[in-house]
């Protein structure tokens, strides 16, 4: 890359941040050739057809379950071409198999290392997705079990965000299920609309969006084009494996104590459900 994608202003607002709240940040890639619609078009037809996902996704509630998703009858590239009034969401997986997105990746991470490493370690399973969607779409309310950050190349859109640890919202059975393979997308309730914060982003601009937050996303009256590239940690690791440990002891009839959040640490559920991952493995093979 010709120059650096953030300013020093953009890293230290990062680090104030970094991992629990969300942050609005800028950055210097929205020009870049590899997030102009015509190479995100020809990058759609390169990707493995599992590594991509989409769907009508304009007038929906913020509340509709995984399986509910509707579909407008068009193929990928039709969707694109017409993304315009089509009505609909194009997510792009793992970019990160294009070696030309692999580098702007590693590029646009590595400048934030020095701030995600002190704290959560090692930039874990490093990913990168495109968003691309038409105006007006919604995505409705869910969390990821990932750190993301969110750079917004075309058009705007608004993130709302809600703390993590909001169990009214979130509970504990509901990341228990996702980690063991359930959706993750969240029911939605009208009055929880003003606990969120509301972040929204032009091109130049980006969102570091913290993990496991649950937040809900709509884009404004222009096409969009957004680039997020995710990464894990160790922490992040040992929290979901700690979540599967919890729902075995659910199952037990117990109740066992909520995961911790950052920066508490959840080793000892973990290393318990890994070592019972492991012997469950050995019995099956012997
Ligand atoms: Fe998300």
């Amino acid at each position: 890359m010709d120059s650096q994608p953030f300013t020093s202003d953009t890293i230290d607002a990062l680090a104030a941040a970094y991992p629990l709240a969300p942050r609005h940040l800028q950055h210097r890639i929205a020009d870049h050739p590899l997030l102009q619609l015509d190479a995100l078009a020809a990058l759609a037809r390169r990707l493995r057809p599992e590594s991509i996902e989409f769907n009508a996704a304009t007038d929906l509630p913020l509340g509709i379950s995984n399986d509910e998703t509707p579909y407008t009858g068009l193929d990928v590239h039709e969707t694109i071409d017409r993304i315009e009034s089509c009505g609909s969401w194009v997510l792009l997986k793992t970019i990160d198999q294009d070696p030309a997105y692999a580098q702007l990746m590693h590029d646009v991470l590595g400048a934030i290392e020095p701030v995600v490493e002190p704290r959560t370690g090692a930039m874990m399973r490093l990913e990168g997705f495109i968003f691309i969607s038409s105006p007006q779409v919604v995505t409705p309310l869910h969390f990821d079990p990932d750190y993301n950050m969110l750079f917004q190349a075309r058009g705007s859109k608004t993130m709302t965000f809600f703390p993590a640890g909001d169990k009214e919202m979130i509970s504990d059975r509901f990341f228990e299920q996702y980690f063991n393979g359930g959706p993750r997308n969240l029911p939605w309730q009208e009055e929880w609309a003003e606990r969120g914060q509301p972040i929204t982003v032009t091109p130049g601009e980006a969102i570091y969006v913290p993990i496991l937050g649950p937040h809900w996303v709509k884009v404004h009256d222009e096409v969009s084009v957004s680039l997020s590239l995710t990464w894990r940690s160790e922490w992040s690791f040992h929290h979901a494996d700690a979540c599967r440990f919890n729902s075995r002891l659910r199952k037990l009839g117990l109740r066992p104590s909520s995961p911790q959040l950052y920066p508490a640490d959840n080793r000892l559920k973990s290393y318990s459900q890994r070592a019972l991952v492991r012997a469950e493995r050995m019995m099956g093979r012997g």
